[in-house]
């Protein structure tokens, strides 16, 4: 083969390979299998730079910079889209559209409302020929060599001969993003060397978009969805290859295009609603921001019946989620001290709602990370909250920065106990190392006998900290030896006889909790409930645990070498031996693990969905593992039962749709102590 033959045959097999990997996500070569033929196509060009093809997927890597970005007027208007912030809002719009098609209900085509920056893109005979940024909707940025570097956007469509022709002209729109993965990768190299770091994957989606060098562009790793087709046409030909939204979106599918993950037709409100709920439900799981679902009617036909004003089509509203960042004001920055001393510096915020709820403080992580970020009392600093994740300070507005605001000093003494703090070189960590600490026993009570762990319900903040005021508790222990202390506890305000009774008898019944509680409770650095009920699988008595060494440990799945070393540290600490000696002679009993002879689950994988309220996940997926089988967080073809709680989504109806069998929280406690 000659090198032009050759490079038009290299360019064919990469386009086809970029769609597989990047689109279809079902690659066919390996990695370095694709950069070898990619390097072959890169010396060939530079050899016949005559022969380069525009659209050769080497463009993908971007190339020399522009002076400045040429406008240029989009064909037709890119509109923006209405709103809705309730199912009112979108009942109102559903009775809208009713009453201009005089009582129809047309179908509605969902999908996914992209957070990032929308483009348009055109191509001639199949051939990316330009591409534009929004702009003020009539006139956009010429952007063409940068969106060439994005890896899921076709240079050259694909076409099904015998099904598809290639249009003579299309203009395809969509957002461009940046995953959530590839933007933490990101974000973590700019702190690291010291640069700021970005907001959102928005911002650095639409600041990577708008790069005169389009190297920096392709650096950028953006991604694609494309959400609609605004002009296409055919040589000699008429009809287009469909006539709904939905059609349209396989239309851009088989034209190498990425369309919103998530998609469905219906006609119904109540799926319309149901659609909503699963979406904000999956929100944090996806890869990628959304901001709301789009409700689009499906037939074109209708689409054009209804029309558009200046600012927006009729045929579509935008359900709009709640926003995950804010803005507000840094008040203070105080120091928390955690139950192994580590310190964390907490923001108090001026109060504003993020994410649906109000938020006054939220976590600056450690020093390390509250100097690179370059936050200052007084600053306009963005708030980010998503799903249970506890709400924490992405960083300053600069702009709205006055000089007379000073770097947060960085804490000598323990806000406590007043011990001189030690930090690490870096300011990653910051401990009071005083044992006696009592912001450090206050936090270490309450973890022991919080939920998951010992689980005694009346020993709440509240009351650990009056008790420890009394002298009553400074260690562990001591909660088992506050029966001796009944008229005390009595005599407290607001205590009464029976609120006593309800927490010795909370404390009693903590002694036989299972093992796996315990070592959960003890706090010991770096173990989580699941790590605990590893832990308690393994060594299945607590003299066993006790005498755990690092060989051992680090053979068990899931820990690594630091959280082995930590624990063998702990079994060996004198303090916590005797600590367990005095639990143990105040009458603490594990339930040990019981050895596996009931295999009622055996063969069998289990899915929880939703919220449980008679045990924790953890529990849950333990007691389904005690019994041989196997939990897991998705719903497949292999799953044989799923248990569904309050709130219960996706994973209910993609079990319903197979045919899984679907039982509640109760059936499943019935089940297991049957
Ligand atoms: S359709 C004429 N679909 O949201 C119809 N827009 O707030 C115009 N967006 O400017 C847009 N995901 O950048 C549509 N699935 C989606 C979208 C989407 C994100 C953006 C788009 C638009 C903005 C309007």
């Amino acid at each position: 083969m000659d090198d032009k033959k050759r490079m038009e045959f290299l360019a064919k097999e990469l386009d086809f390979h970029n769609y597989r990997y990047h689109v279809l996500n079902s690659p066919t070569i390996s990695d370095s299998e694709y950069d070898s033929l990619f390097h072959e196509l890169l010396e060939l060009e530079n050899k016949h730079p005559q022969w380069k093809d525009k659209s050769s997927p080497t463009a993908k890597v971007g190339s020399s910079p522009l002076e400045e970005f040429s406008q240029i007027k989009h064909s037709t208007p890119m509109l923006s889209l209405d709103n809705a912030f309730s199912m009112e809002d979108i009942a109102a719009f559903e009775k809208r559209i009713r009453n201009i098609l005089a009582d129809y209900q047309p179908e509605y085509s969902l999908e996914l409302k992209l957070d990032g920056a929308s483009v348009s893109i055109t191509y001639e005979h199949g051939i990316l020929t330009t591409a534009a940024t929004r702009g003020d909707g009539n006139t956009g940025e010429l952007i063409t060599e940068n969106i060439k570097t994005v890896r899921d956007i076709p240079l050259n469509l694909n076409h099904i001969p015998g099904i598809d022709s290639i249009p003579e002209k299309i203009t395809v729109r969509g957002e461009i993003l940046m995953y959530k993965s590839t933007f933490n990768a990101l974000n973590s190299t700019r702190l690291e060397k010291g640069e700021q770091v970005f907001a959102n994957p928005r911002n650095a989606a639409s600041g990577g978009l708008r790069q005169l060098d389009s190297r920096i562009t392709a650096a950028r790793k953006l991604n694609f969805f494309a959400y609609n087709i605004s002009s296409i046409t055919f040589e000699g030909k008429k009809d287009l290859p469909y006539h709904t939204h939905a059609d349209c979106l396989a239309y851009l599918n088989r034209l190498g295009f990425r369309t919103s993950t998530k998609h469905r037709v219906t006609s119904h409100h109540s799926d319309i609603e149901k659609f909503i709920y699963e979406t904000e439900e999956e929100r944090n799981s996806y890869d990628f921001e959304i901001d709301g679902v789009v409700l689009k009617v499906n037939s074109l036909d209708i689409q054009a019946e209804l029309g558009h004003t200046a600012r927006a089509p009729r045929w579509a509203i935008a359900y709009k989620l709640a926003a995950q960042q804010s803005f507000t004001t840094l008040k203070e920055i105080t120091n928390q001290v955690g139950r192994t001393g580590i310190i964390t510096p907490v923001a108090e915020l001026e109060p504003v709602i993020v994410g649906g709820v109000t938020v006054s403080r939220a976590t600056l992580h450690n020093y390390s990370e509250t100097y690179k970020k370059d936050v200052r009392i007084g600053d306009t600093v963005i708030v980010q909250r998503a799903g249970d994740v506890i709400p924490e300070i992405v960083g300053p507005i600069l702009e709205n920065r006055s000089a007379s605001f000073e770097k947060p000093a960085i804490p000598t003494e323990c806000p406590e106990c007043k011990t001189r703090l030690e930090a690490s070189d870096n300011l990653i960590s910051i401990y009071c190392r005083n044992k006696k600490c009592p912001a450090q026993i206050s936090a270490k009570l309450i973890h022991f006998a919080s939920r998951n762990a010992m689980d005694i319900e009346s020993l709440g903040s509240k009351n650990v900290e009056r008790l420890i005021s009394l002298g009553l508790l400074n260690n562990l222990d001591d909660i088992y030896q506050l029966n001796n202390h009944q008229s005390t506890l009595e005599s407290l305000d607001g205590m009464g006889e029976k609120s006593v009774q309800k927490l010795l008898e909370g404390i009693e019944a903590s002694k036989t909790k299972p093992l796996y509680n315990l070592i959960f409770a003890l706090g010991i650095p770096g173990i989580g409930a699941r790590t605990a009920i590893d832990l308690s699988k393994h060594f299945k008595t607590l003299d066993k645990f006790m005498h755990a060494t690092y060989d051992e440990l680090i053979n068990i799945y899931g820990i690594g070498e630091i959280i082995a070393r930590e624990i063998e540290m702990w079994v060996e600490s004198e303090d916590n031996r005797s600590l367990i000696q005095n639990m143990l002679s105040l009458g603490l009993s594990p339930t040990e693990e019981p050895e596996n002879t009931d295999n009622r689950f055996a063969g069998k994988t289990v899915v929880f969905t939703g919220k449980l309220e008679l045990f924790t996940r953890d529990e849950a997926e333990k007691i389904v593992e005690d019994f041989g089988g196997k939990s897991s967080g998705s719903v497949s073809s292999k799953t044989s039962l799923v248990v569904a709680g309050p709130g219960a989504g996706s994973k209910l109806q993609k079990a319903e749709s197979l045919g899984v069998q679907v039982i509640s929280e109760e059936d499943f406690k019935r089940l297991v102590e049957e």
